[in-house]
């Protein structure tokens, strides 16, 4: 099969601003803190946009095909509304069984059928490299919106805002990611978008969903430190960001050793009262009880806050990447 031959590299050092125009976004790996502060402003205008006026017809005329062959609330329906909210529209494949993948469709002629269609790709596949597949055949640029347990780019981008308007920057910050750190993909993508930040890592697990090698080696490579616990009782009263996450039942061969470590961790009022005043918990969702209902009044808990920058940075990646920004 022939390949895409549209640009597809990191932005080179010659180009003095960045420049995502006809890019793919698959990887944090594209992106470093100049890229990033320009990110965050378009995506804060974005959000003072959306404040002011509700929506705008910056990309008036583009189509965006929103591809999950996986499940998904908040990023497939963030990439809706960010479209629609510039004026966009939005071709959703949320059901993959109900198209021709049902038949047996690969994913290059799906993801060529679809280009036909639209400017802008959205996809989400439990396989990992699926998305770098995606942009391989793709003469338009796709967005990884998760491949399996390997990254999460987008939801990478969007907790960073987060801490940045939360808490006003990220240097110096002491940050815990805590519960399944071995399948939660979003985990992996944050800690290689905070190597390029003085932050101090601590892993919280139990043993057998540890963060993978491969992530520790890089945090060692970039000569961050880190401490793996399964203490978060040990933790609580330094973290300025406890980033939890679900324990992702849907990665488990052996449903047994699901169900010994599913309910490891449950951040309630009680550990909250060992928590600084000034930090934030945060958590991609969705929680299935690792998080109680009880902190959601908890001006600290940013969870919900968080879900909805998603749809500010995914506003600002596809003005981005389709020369709007
Ligand atoms: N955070 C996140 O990816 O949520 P969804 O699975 O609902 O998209």
């Amino acid at each position: 099969m022939a390949k895409s031959t549209k640009s597809k590299g990191r932005r080179s050092a010659a180009q003095p601003t960045p420049n995502f125009h006809g890019h793919d976004i698959l990887s944090v790996d594209q992106f470093n803190r100049e890229s990033l502060d320009y990110i965050f402003e378009v995506a804060h205008e974005m959000r003072v946009l959306v404040e002011r006026f509700g929506s705008a017809d910056l990309l008036q005329g583009k189509i965006l095909a929103n591809l999950f062959y996986e499940p998904s609330t908040r990023t497939s329906s963030s990439f809706m509304a960010a479209m629609l909210r510039l004026g966009g529209q939005v071709i959703p494949i949320n059901n993959v069984q109900y198209s021709s993948v049902s038949k047996g469709e690969s994913l290059p002629d799906t993801i060529r059928t679809l280009e036909s269609y639209s400017d802008v790709i959205v996809i989400r596949h439990p396989e990992v490299g699926s998305a770098t597949t995606a942009a391989y055949y793709a003469e338009k640029p796709v967005i990884n919106a998760g491949d399996g347990v390997g990254e999460h780019p987008t939801q990478a981008l969007l907790d960073m805002f987060t801490i940045v308007e939360e808490l006003g920057g990220v240097d110096g910050l002491k940050i815990a990611m805590v519960g399944d750190l071995k399948y939660g993909r979003t985990v992996h993508s944050l800690t290689k978008l905070l190597l390029d930040y003085k932050v101090e890592f601590t892993f919280v697990s139990p043993e057998n969903l540890r963060m993978p090698n491969e992530i520790l080696d890089a945090v060692k490579r970039r000569d961050h430190t880190y401490v793996e616990t399964e203490a978060i009782q040990d933790v609580i009263a330094n973290a300025d960001v406890l980033y939890v996450t679900r324990v992702q039942k849907e990665r488990f061969t052996d449903l047994a050793e699901y169900d010994r470590v599913k309910d490891f961790y449950v951040v309630d009022e009680e550990l909250m009262q060992q928590a600084k005043e000034e930090m934030i918990i945060m958590h991609p969702l969705p929680r299935v009880g690792e998080i109680s209902y009880a902190i959601d009044d908890d001006p600290r808990a940013a969870y919900f806050r968080q879900m909805r920058n998603g749809m500010y940075i995914r506003m600002a990646l596809l003005a981005a990447v389709l020369g709007k920004a």
